[in-house]
């Protein structure tokens, strides 16, 4: 870069070129040269970020010191490959700016993403609270498992967004983390719980001082309960087991316990134990997108993990119900074509006038599916897509 070129930018292949950005002044001046600020709701932060709605796309611009925003898109572009929760990288950028040298993390805004404030702000979203502890102890997990090492956990550094009724968590900032060949050393892990713990009840205590924070949330425990519900899902992930020779169905049975769990399997080790001729195994998870990957791949429905299991569990009794009338096996392909298009695209169709931009479609369809069986429950039977989406939508017309 010459001193004259304002910007020496990097870019993933697809992207616009951001040209026309005003590159030579700092981030902090942008909201008096830049025409494609877009004012959406955020976390706290040590750096400049502003967010632009370029072509149509909104992005986050982060600016950092220099050479640091290069490190962090190489994390996250590594998290990407693990196909782990994060923010998606987009490209990273050195700037001249008038300022001095700056360098600059482009990704892409993380849409239906909640920000935590609200979460512990308003009393009709308390429901989500719970949701989002076990969000962030799954994350964590998730991160450990593949390698990461986070260290700097907190409510601001995590997005949240709706899945199935509960919260699927997202890593926003990955200036500190760390790659591991293998899993995440206990003493690490222990000292990255130990940061968001800190971190936790600090966003909390920021939130109580400014009185924003809701009347009967604890201060001081909300970290630690992300810690019980962290080491919970570890120990049930981690876990050896020992076998007789003759009970190898069991390792069956905890594949579909991990399974039901989002997990999908990396390899089984099995050995001999210490006793006699018993034998101990131990299922090592790849990655949480178990359903998602079976739902993609039978429908090319995207969706989040739980949604996606929603979703399968449906077109598995679909499955049932139809070769039960035919008296034989219907293949699992057949029958999600059969689901997607009389039950989930005419359901969707159904509900067109509340799909808007920016909201999501399967978590919609979860919802209509939570009604129906809330229906059928009252009514003692199964009520059917059709009455539940239209009681569903006189419900919010009501509201
Ligand atoms: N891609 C994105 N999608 C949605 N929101 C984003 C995105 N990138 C950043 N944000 C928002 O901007 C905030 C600040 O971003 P980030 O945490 O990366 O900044 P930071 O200065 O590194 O933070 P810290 O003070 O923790 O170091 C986040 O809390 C999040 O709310
Ligand atoms: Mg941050």
């Amino acid at each position: 870069m010459t001193p004259s070129t304002p910007v020496d930018i990097f870019l993933r292949p697809g992207q616009p070129d951001f040209q026309d950005l005003p590159w030579e002044y700092p981030l902090s001046e942008w909201s008096l040269h830049c025409q494609y600020l877009e004012d959406v709701p955020r976390g706290l932060s040590r750096h400049p970020v502003e967010f632009i709605n370029y072509l149509g796309t909104i992005y986050a611009i982060k600016e950092m010191p220099s050479d640091l925003a290069e490190n962090e898109f190489n994390l996250l572009l590594s998290m990407e490959e693990m196909r782990l929760p994060a923010v998606t990288a987009v490209g990273h950028a050195v700037t001249n700016t008038m300022a001095g040298k700056r360098s600059v993390l482009i990704t892409r805004f993380l849409d239906r993403s909640l920000p935590y404030r609200s979460l512990f702000m308003s009393r009709s979203l308390l429901r989500y609270r719970d949701h989002l502890l076990d969000a962030i102890a799954g994350l964590m997990v998730q991160l450990h498992l593949a390698g990461v090492y986070w260290g700097d956990c907190s409510l601001s550094n995590t997005l949240f967004r709706r899945d199935a009724g509960a919260l699927q968590a997202y890593l926003v900032d990955a200036e500190t983390a760390e790659l591991h060949p293998e899993i995440v050393p206990p003493t690490m892990r222990f000292h990255d719980l130990q940061i968001m713990e800190e971190n936790v009840d600090g966003d909390l205590a920021g939130l109580g001082a400014a009185t924003l924070l809701m009347d009967g949330i604890p201060l001081d425990d909300t970290g630690a309960s992300i810690c019980i519900r962290y080491q919970n899902l570890w120990e049930e992930i981690t876990r050896q087991i020992i076998i007789n020779p003759n009970e190898k169905y069991r390792i069956q049975e905890r594949i579909q316990v991990l399974n039901s769990l989002g997990f999908s399997i990396g390899e089984v080790l099995l050995e001999s134990g210490e006793v006699g001729d018993k034998l101990r195994f131990q299922v090592v998870v790849a990655d949480r997108n178990f359903h998602r990957d079976q739902l993609v791949g039978l429908t090319g429905v995207e969706a989040e993990e739980m949604q996606a299991r929603l979703m399968m569990n449906e077109i598995h009794e679909l499955k049932a119900t139809l070769s039960q009338a035919h008296n034989r096996s219907t293949p699992l392909s057949l029958v999600a074509f059969k689901w997607l298009q009389e039950i989930y695209l005419p359901a969707l169709a159904g509900i067109r006038s509340l799909l808007k931009d920016d909201s999501d479609p399967a978590e919609l369809y979860c919802q209509i599916l939570e009604h129906k069986w809330y229906l059928s429950e009252k009514a003692q039977h199964d009520v059917g897509h059709q009455i539940a989406i239209e009681d569903f939508l006189r419900m919010i017309d009501q509201t």
